[in-house]
């Protein structure tokens, strides 16, 4: 891909899953790597170091602004700027309508949501001071067409498209690129808790290309996005689903 060489990138939610095959895929194209995750990512860095690239682990919770901006500022800190946000992290409590519980809605908002508009704000101040950089944000199949069992996640998913294509018209003009991917159901930790016969029966079924995607098939949509070729693609949502919305 063009023009990732060198690049800061930090992916949020890196210590597994999509974030992992994400950071690993921009490491193989020479980018520097901040694995921002609750849960424990020196795993990821050990990996994108034996690709010969640099990586951090920062401890980070999306949903308080105050440690997104403490990662921002330790990667600054570190590697002198930030060239792409992968803002991933992202969380489900399934229920249905009649039983979702208000902190259900709650938690999904707060992660899915509210840390994509933390870790945004975030590395702002720094990509507008370059007159560059780009932000990435992982929403959903579900979030455009909704799913049973995910008011919360859905409201979530649709969200970040919306405040994508906000920051898309706000500030192009600044050279900044906006994007989302909107993946179909990828084999991670994530689906392993969608009951077998749920997954089986009603979910793969209507999926033509008749399988769950690979992490690494998001991961490559990220680097495309962030790269030289997509310098034109601002606003804009990319699904990788095997046909299952179509
Ligand atoms: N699609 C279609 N049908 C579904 C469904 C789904 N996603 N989820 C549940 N159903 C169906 C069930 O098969 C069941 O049908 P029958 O009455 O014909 O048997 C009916 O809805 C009721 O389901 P349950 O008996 O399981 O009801 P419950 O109250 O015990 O549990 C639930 C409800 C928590 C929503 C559970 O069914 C569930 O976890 N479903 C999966 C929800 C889902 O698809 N989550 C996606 C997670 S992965 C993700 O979010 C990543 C991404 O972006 C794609
Ligand atoms: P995953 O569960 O493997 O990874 C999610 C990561 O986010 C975990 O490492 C977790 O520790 C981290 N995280 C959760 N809360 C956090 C917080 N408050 N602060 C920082 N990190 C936090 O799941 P997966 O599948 O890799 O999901 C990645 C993203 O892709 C999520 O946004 C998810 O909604 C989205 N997605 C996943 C799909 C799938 O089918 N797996 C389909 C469509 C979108």
């Amino acid at each position: 891909m063009r023009g990732l060489k060198d690049k800061v990138v930090i992916v949020t939610g890196a210590a597994g899953g999509i974030g992992k095959a994400t950071a690993l895929r921009f490491a193989e194209e020479g980018a520097n790597i901040v694995v921002a995750d609750f849960v424990d990512g020196s795993g990821t860095v050990q990996e994108v170091e034996a690709k010969g690239q640099k990586a951090i682990y920062v401890q980070t919770d999306v949903t308080k602004i105050e440690s997104a901006q403490a990662m921002v500022a330790k990667a600054i800190e570190v590697f002198g700027r930030v060239d792409v946000l992968i803002n991933n992290a992202g969380i489900t409590k399934d229920a249905m309508m009649k039983k979702m519980a208000k902190e259900a809605f709650d938690a999904v908002i707060a992660v899915n949501l509210t840390g994509v508009f933390n870790c945004t704000s975030a590395v702002l101040p720094n990509m507008l001071e370059n007159k560059s950089g780009v932000v990435l944000t992982t929403s959903s199949i579900v979030g455009i067409y909704g799913n049973i069992g995910q008011t919360n996640y859905a409201a979530s998913k649709w969200g970040v498209i919306g405040m994508t294509k906000s920051w898309a018209k706000e500030m192009a003009k600044n050279g900044l690129r906006f994007n989302c991917v909107a993946p179909g159901f990828i084999g991670t930790d994530m689906v392993k808790k969608i009951p077998m016969e749920v997954l089986q029966e009603k979910i793969l079924v209507k999926v033509p290309a008749g399988r769950l995607g690979e992490p690494e098939e998001i991961a490559a949509a990220f680097a495309f996005l962030a790269s030289d070729d997509a310098k034109f693609i601002n606003g804009a949502v990319l699904s990788v689903d095997g046909a299952a919305t179509i």
